[in-house]
């Protein structure tokens, strides 16, 4: 048993944002069947391949445990079977530019009539607005959304994060909105639309840096390095390398091999409450009572010399001696580790969020499984279907079409009407 054993979910999603969305709720056990475009489907399958023929690590790792079906859309026939999976499926969810399931005939008022219990989740790029009709990126909604503005160096340009804060961070905002519309639906029996904007996604995100903003307005940020440097702030919240987001500094720091190993660092925090633990590593006890140092408040405007002589510590120790010395005392460190340390990572592995995945086209490849671990809803991940793989069962086993219906419509019918216009 799974928590969504269940429910039907029409993914009419694509790229990145949405199909991290249906992956997971496919992980907590939902159908998820994933409408494709014959003979191309989603365009991730062909982007960044590195193995020639075979579906790319970019789909391959964003659509696990999904059934795929092939459907010109756009067709009467597609039509209809579209029709057929409204009404039998409990959610849709898509991620199409503004305006494109309207002018498929999909609007929320028609899907409504065909089927009144179904939730409509989408992903755009802006809420309702002047920008609501632009095609949006990862990196334009974090551009967008608050993050670039803040992050990377006050001496340089605005910087976009490794972490897909728009697209898998709004996948996953789409994914709470979904759960909580279908509990809501136990109780009031109707659908409603989900929306959930990259911009307000990434802005959610980055509520810390709206919270200084404001505070900004009341005087200097004295945690930001800038204050201890002299630097007057501007009108915006500035961005603060790599400055703790909150209330206990931190910095990244060097640590032994730093010279030739890129991810040779550490970050490392002040917390207030083991000063006196720190100052003791770091051989500087005389830092727990000396004024000018002993408060937390006193300390601001010197954290560039503290971290210095800090980093002069962690340079004698590797990240990983670092944490060995550092965790026991509470003092709270982390190391720097490379995708490479990651993958390899046992513990990772351990707990399923590193799997290793078969697949017919490309054999095993390393995925991501679910970060989010429920006592009584396990996630067993499978591979990403090749395309089209369950038109078939869908038709028949889903929607309820006979053998001969659906062999029809595979061959000569909606599913390969576009292959045939292409062959033509
Ligand atoms: N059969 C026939 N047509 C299909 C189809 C099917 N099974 N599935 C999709 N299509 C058509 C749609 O009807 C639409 O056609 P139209 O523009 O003629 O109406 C088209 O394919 C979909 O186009 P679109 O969504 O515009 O794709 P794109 O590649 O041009 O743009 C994005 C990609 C991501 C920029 C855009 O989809 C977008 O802005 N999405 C919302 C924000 C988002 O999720 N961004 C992050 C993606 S990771």
């Amino acid at each position: 048993m799974k928590a969504l054993d269940g429910i039907k979910i029409l993914d009419f999603t694509h790229v990145q944002s949405g199909p991290t969305c249906t992956q997971l709720l496919a992980w907590f056990g939902a159908d998820v069947i994933k409408v494709e475009r014959p003979g191309e489907g989603d365009a991730t399958r062909k982007q960044l391949i590195d193995v020639p023929g075979a579906d790319s690590l970019y789909f391959t790792m964003l659509n696990h445990n999904k059934r795929s079906i092939t459907i010109d859309t756009k067709n009467k026939r597609g039509k209809e079977i579209l029709e057929r999976l409204v009404k039998t499926c409990d959610v849709l969810v898509e991620n199409f530019a503004p305006g494109a399931l309207d002018r498929m005939g999909f609007s929320w008022e028609r899907i409504q009539e065909l089927n009144p219990r179904m939730i409509m989740a989408s992903v755009k790029g802006f809420g309702p607005g002047k920008y609501e009709d632009c095609k949006v990126y990862e990196n334009v909604a974090q551009c967008a959304g608050g993050s670039a503005s803040t992050t990377g160096f006050r001496d340089g340009p605005p910087l976009v994060t490794g972490a897909q804060i728009g697209d898998s961070g709004t996948g996953l905002h789409l994914a709470l909105g979904i759960v909580t519309a279908l509990y809501q639906r136990e109780r009031s029996g109707r659908g409603q639309r989900v929306l959930a904007p990259m911009q307000d996604g990434v802005l959610n995100l980055c509520r810390v840096k709206l919270r200084d903003q404001q505070r900004l307005e009341k005087g200097p940020l004295k945690e930001y390095s800038q204050f201890g440097e002299g630097i007057p702030f501007g009108e915006a919240t500035p961005r603060a390398g790599n400055d703790s987001g909150g209330g206990q500094p931190g910095r990244i720091l060097k640590c032994k091999g730093w010279e030739t190993d890129p991810n040779a660092y550490t970050y490392f925090i002040t917390q207030a409450a083991v000063w006196e633990k720190v100052c003791d590593v770091i051989g500087e006890p005389e830092w727990k009572t000396k004024p000018g140092y002993a408060k937390p408040v006193e300390r601001l405007d010197k954290l560039n010399e503290i971290f210095a002589r800090i980093e002069q510590w962690t340079m004698t120790k590797t990240k990983f001696e670092v944490m060995d010395i550092c965790n026991p005392l509470d003092i709270p460190v982390g190391p720097i580790l490379s995708l490479k340390e990651i993958a390899a990572d046992e513990g990772l592995r351990a707990t399923g969020t590193i799997v290793e995945v078969d697949h017919p086209e490309r054999g095993p490849y390393l995925s991501v499984g679910c970060p989010i671990k429920m006592s009584d809803s396990p996630v067993e991940v499978k591979r990403s279907p090749l395309l089209g793989e369950h038109t078939d069962e869908i038709l028949t086993e889903v929607l309820g079409y006979s053998k001969e219906e659906a062999a029809e419509l595979r061959t000569v019918g909606a599913t390969e009407i576009v292959k045939r216009q292409a062959a033509e």
